[in-house]
């Protein structure tokens, strides 16, 4: 299928490992233009020379966290393609700790970088769009921000706030030609995923983790963890021509582990 999407602009959170670089490859075989933002510059400056064999592609070093960083991030970007059609949000941090575990530094830290860190992000690019009366969001939310899960609350808890942000800025810019959406992944093997699973194998001892592993994998009707280029396509999709009468949703990508 065309997406259309060819000689557009997109700044990609995260873009630079995990669900985002397979993001930012998709974009890249659709001739979209690459901003990546991440905080990992060894990471950022490999994707940016890979990437940038494909298509034009800076890596801008950014702190989510801090809304200056982010205000010089879009600012690097109008400066290098003039405009900024396509805004991807899938930076994130991860943590393993139960609610009474948390302390209130490890809410503001989550908070900060899953909550603020789009909010920083979208203060900065929506002018851009406005300008434009045109723009594309597409946020990552989690499935559970949706039905919850123990030992991530504070994560569930920043992303369901996103999920609420981004319906609500869907309402607000709709009249401009901008959309809005959220997809919400099951578990992704990706770095984030990967970090997790070997504190837990080496918490539990290979043979508990193998049981766990395979209790896991049924709670899925498709049987099986996702993989990036699970979710990928479906960004594209929100991100084109062919989704522009879709806004304010929220999609989940997760072989049936919720079906909400
Ligand atoms: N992998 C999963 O199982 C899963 C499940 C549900 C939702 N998600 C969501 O999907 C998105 C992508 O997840 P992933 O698994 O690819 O993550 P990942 O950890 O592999 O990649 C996240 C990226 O965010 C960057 N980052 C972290 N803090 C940052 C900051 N302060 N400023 C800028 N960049 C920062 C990291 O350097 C990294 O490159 C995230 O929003 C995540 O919450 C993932």
């Amino acid at each position: 299928m065309d997406l259309k999407m060819q000689g557009n602009v997109a700044v990609v959170t995260g873009g630079v490992q995990g669900i985002g670089r397979e993001v930012a490859n998709e974009l890249a075989q659709a001739g979209v233009r690459l901003v990546l933002a991440d905080i990992n510059i060894a990471a950022g400056e490999e994707a940016a020379a890979e990437l940038g064999k494909v298509t034009p592609t800076i890596f801008v070093q950014t702190d989510l966290a801090k809304p200056a960083s982010v205000q010089e991030m879009v600012d690097k970007a109008v400066a290098q393609f003039g405009r900024i059609d396509y805004f991807v949000n899938s930076a994130a941090i991860l943590d393993d700790k139960t609610f009474m575990e948390s302390s209130a530094q490890d809410w503001t830290r989550m908070l900060e970088v899953c909550l603020m860190g789009p909010m920083h992000c979208l203060h900065s690019i929506l002018p851009v769009m406005r300008a434009q009366k045109f723009g594309r969001i597409v946020c990552f939310s989690s499935d559970s921000a949706r039905v919850g899960q123990a030992r991530l609350s504070y994560y569930a808890a920043a992303k369901a706030g996103v999920t609420a942000l981004i319906k609500s800025i869907a309402q607000e810019v709709g009249p401009d030609g901008i959309t809005a959406n959220i997809v919400s992944p099951g578990a992704t093997n990706t770095p984030m995923r990967m970090k997790r699973e070997a504190a837990l194998r080496e918490k539990m001892g290979e043979e508990k983790y193998q049981r766990r592993v395979r209790t896991v994998e049924k709670m899925y009707p498709l049987r099986r963890i996702g993989e990036p280029s699970d979710i990928a396509p479906l960004v594209a999709f929100l991100l084109s021509e062919n989704a522009k009468w879709i806004t304010g949703q929220v999609i989940s990508v997760n072989g049936g582990f919720t079906m909400l």
